[in-house]
């Protein structure tokens, strides 16, 4: 007997394997001879050209099964028959549309372990995430969203779904992310048409066995399987309403640009680079667990994987101490042995990329690090990888790399800290770590992400809405927020298209330089200033009454309007009780001059009108006095020991072309919620009137708007738009006009992926308060952030 201390034992104790059996869901594929066609109006079609393609299983590389690779003409088949369904899947009350997705619910449960299995072996991922994450949140989804669907009506009063919606997800969570999509689209009463990744399109193809097995009408849910020409067919298709993408930030801005001349709503969940902020006074070896689930959760290919380490420089040396010596306890191999921590990587390519950007990182003088680990002979696998002496410019600081890959950086301040984790083009996510809590929520609050996790990494829930800012992507899934994605006003699918306005689309003829002055300028950082170009064009009524000169403005004028709505930042951290009193003193000032402004507008829109505008626009700027401190968030209660506070962030520097038809009610109708929720605005006022500019600004400087939050630049909308559209530091465009506007602004947003809100060339009625003020503004003129907690026992 040998002589070995306990504490001897415990070190040298080697885990045995403990592999899941996977011989229900081998029987599954063997049952369908491995080879899976469509699913199609409730019945499984071959693709109409007989081609397959075949899915791997990364551990090993070893083909699993065809998969039929969709056509234009297949895609074309299923957005029929979502479209032949949808009738009758609206016309069920909200009651059985609960029990429908109540029934998706259980039967995800029933066959949890069959679908945590095939996951594993389509994807790569340890069986211990895809049976303890990945599937029982697919059920909560089901469960959260047969809510929704129950509590649609009162809930969400007056709101109509979009219709047939197309749904493009990834392959890191290829059964989540079809809960993520499906379910909320099938609560709020649409159809669907569903295009799994190439690589992991199994537990997809099993979730339509769910559909049939719970009798869910046939048509409701389709999928059709193929690679990106068969989710660009999708996208192309003219009878889709909405396309909801989660992939790469490149695919997400070619799908910008193929929806930008149709009415398809549009919701992107984009890539992301998350910075994981260690502060000095952070529990270490939480921390260390933490970036376990961070950067190392599914190998490290999460959208919102905290792949940026930023520490402070006090404590980066024994930080990084720890987290090697947890590196070495990973346990890299087999994703079906139940000890398993990092798994297989999704396919050869994906292994590639990951190797080409570390060889880059070295290259460019990081330093890199990776446990000595022994990684299985055969599939797809690469080591957990730490780059320490990271510049904050390099490739590995920057690029999304989507592997098991992380990148640290140093610190000294919670400036320095807000700073480096904002170096980034995307937005997703971050992780803030800090026994203080005014430390971490100071941080929280400054970082631009759509979730900040305290304490805690890569936590999710149906509840609590998840989704990007800036190059992240656009719009929220899960919660009240997700619902909305899927949701359209009723008035607004009835309003009528606007017909071209003779001139608001034609140059403004240039006038005489000698004659220019007479009348407004443009008002840039709370001052009338002059167009850098020198010129005015002349505005004429309809009856081609001159009425005077406006500035006609130019690029480098925006531009200037741009830096000052970016020095008057601070308003969005006013309060909100400030931004109103604002607004109210708006309101005096502007019933004061309402015999004055209502003159004036009548030369152009007749007296009866000009008179409702002025009216109405008294009672618009009160009413979003009224909002501005009545939009507020919500707490999350998740299931977790957290809760998420739902912020009601504003959004940044928001750029707005004004309708040409009501000029001084279309401009305040879509600049006061933007100005209610703390953006600072650049708005291009009417081009029928463009004069309006004149009376609105003497309001606004008289009403202690600070400089800088409401700029105008008259001129051009389609060319001002494009100047807007491509400018990097506006964060949101808003545009109002005819269709071809509309397509323009969306199309040149497209590489920087702003938020672009257009009416969609419908003619909207600010008269009506229904459709002209409210909470449908409100909530384009926010963002959501969630912040989660740590709380409770
Ligand atoms: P991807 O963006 O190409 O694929 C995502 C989905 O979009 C798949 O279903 C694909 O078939 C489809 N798709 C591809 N091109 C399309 C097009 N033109 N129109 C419509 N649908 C199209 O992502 P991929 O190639 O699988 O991965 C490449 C990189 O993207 C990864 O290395 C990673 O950095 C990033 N990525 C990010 C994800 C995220 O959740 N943020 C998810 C997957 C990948």
């Amino acid at each position: 007997m040998t002589n070995t201390s306990v504490a001897e034992k415990f070190r040298c104790m080697e885990y045995g394997a403990a592999p899941e059996d996977p011989a229900n869901s081998l029987r599954w594929l063997d049952e369908h001879r491995r080879r899976f066609g469509h699913y199609i109006g409730g019945k499984w079609k071959p693709p109409g050209q007989r081609r397959y393609f075949e899915t791997a299983d990364p551990s090993t590389g070893e083909k699993i099964a065809d998969i039929a690779k969709g056509s234009a003409a297949d895609v074309n088949a299923a957005v029929r028959a979502a479209r032949a369904a949808l009738p009758r899947w609206q016309a069920l009350a909200p009651h059985a549309r609960a029990r429908f997705l109540y029934a998706l619910a259980r039967q995800v449960q029933k066959h949890s372990r069959f679908l945590a299995v095939l996951e594993t072996l389509d994807n790569g991922k340890p069986i211990r995430e895809s049976r303890d994450i990945d599937i029982p949140l697919v059920a909560r989804h089901f469960y959260h969203h047969a809510g929704w669907a129950q509590l649609l009506e009162r809930e969400f009063a007056g709101h109509c779904a979009c219709g047939v919606v197309g749904q493009i997800i990834p392959w890191n969570f290829p059964l989540l992310m079809v809960a993520w999509k499906v379910a909320p689209a099938l609560a709020a009463g649409n159809t669907v048409v569903l295009k799994p990744a190439e690589f992991t399109p199994l537990t997809a193809l099993a979730f339509a066995e769910l559909c049939e097995e719970v009798s869910l009408p046939p048509g409701v849910v389709n999928v059709v399987t193929g690679d990106g020409t068969t989710g660009a067919a999708l996208v192309a298709h003219p009878d889709v309403d909405k396309i909801a993408f989660t992939g790469s930030t490149e695919v997400g801005r070619a799908i910008r640009r193929a929806t930008a001349d149709s009415h398809k709503k549009l919701s992107l969940e984009l890539g992301g680079k998350s910075p994981f902020v260690v502060f000095e006074d952070a529990d270490l070896d939480s921390a260390v667990e933490g970036l376990v689930d961070g950067i190392w959760l599914n190998q490290g290919q999460v959208c919102c994987a905290g792949s940026r380490l930023l520490m402070h420089e006090s404590i980066a040396a024994s930080l990084v101490k720890k987290l090697q010596a947890r590196m070495s306890a990973l346990r890299v191999g087999a994703p079906l042995d139940k000890n398993t921590d990092v798994g297989a990587i999704v396919a050869r390519v994906q292994l590639e990329r990951i190797a080409g950007l570390v060889r880059q990182g070295v290259a460019e003088g990081a330093s890199c690090w990776q446990p000595d680990v022994a990684l299985p002979t055969k599939g797809f696998y690469y080591p957990p990888t730490l780059f320490t002496n990271v510049h904050p410019a390099s490739v590995v600081a920057q690029t999304e790399i989507f592997g098991p890959v992380l990148a640290a950086m140093t610190f000294r301040t919670p400036a320095e800290a807000v700073e480096l984790a904002n170096n980034t083009a995307y937005g997703l996510a971050a992780s803030v770590w800090s026994e203080s809590i005014n430390v971490a929520l100071h941080v929280a609050a400054q970082v631009k992400a759509g979730v900040v996790w305290v304490n805690s990494t890569n936590l999710f829930d149906a509840a609590c809405g998840f989704g990007g800012y800036r190059q992240s992507g656009f719009g929220r899934e899960g919660g009240r927020e997700g619902m909305r994605e899927y949701l359209e006003p009723i008035w607004l699918r009835k309003a009528s298209l606007l017909r071209a306005a003779p001139g608001s689309q034609r140059r403004p003829p240039r006038a005489d330089p000698a004659l220019i002055d007479r009348t407004v300028k443009l008002y840039i950082g709370g001052k009338q200033v002059r167009p850098d170009s020198g010129y005015s064009f002349e505005c004429r009524n309809v009856k081609g009454v001159l009425l005077g000169q406006a500035p006609l403005g130019n690029r480098k004028d925006i531009r200037n309007a741009v830096e000052a709505a970016r020095r008057a930042q601070q308003w969005s951290t006013a309060t909100a009780h400030q931004r109103a009193q604002v607004l109210y003193y708006a309101a005096e000032n502007l019933t004061q001059r309402s015999a004055e402004v209502a003159a004036h507008l009548a030369t152009v829109v007749g007296r009866k009108q000009a008179a409702d505008e002025v009216r109405l626009g008294i009672e618009r700027l009160f009413a979003y006095a009224a909002w501005a401190d009545k939009y507020e968030g919500t707490v999350h209660s998740p299931p977790f020991r957290n809760i998420s506070v739902a912020m009601n962030e504003a959004i940044g520097t928001v750029g707005v072309i004004c309708p040409a038809q009501t000029p001084l009610l279309g401009f305040l109708s879509l600049v006061l919620p933007l100005v209610a929720a703390g953006n600072c605005v650049i708005a291009v006022p009417s081009a029928a009137y463009p004069l309006v500019a004149g009376d609105l600004y003497q309001v606004f400087d008289t009403s202690d708007v600070p400089g800088g939050v409401i700029n105008i630049v008259t001129g051009h909308p389609s060319e001002l738009v494009e100047v807007l559209a491509e400018h990097d530091d506006v964060d949101a465009l808003w545009c109002y006009g005819e269709e071809s506007l509309c397509a323009h602004a969306k199309r040149l947003s497209a590489g920087n992926l702003k938020q672009v809100w257009t009416n969609e060339g419908r003619r909207l009625n600010f008269f009506s308060a229904l459709q002209g003020e409210g909470r449908w503004y409100l909530d384009h003129a926010f963002q959501v952030k969630n912040i989660w907690v740590p709380y409770g026992e």
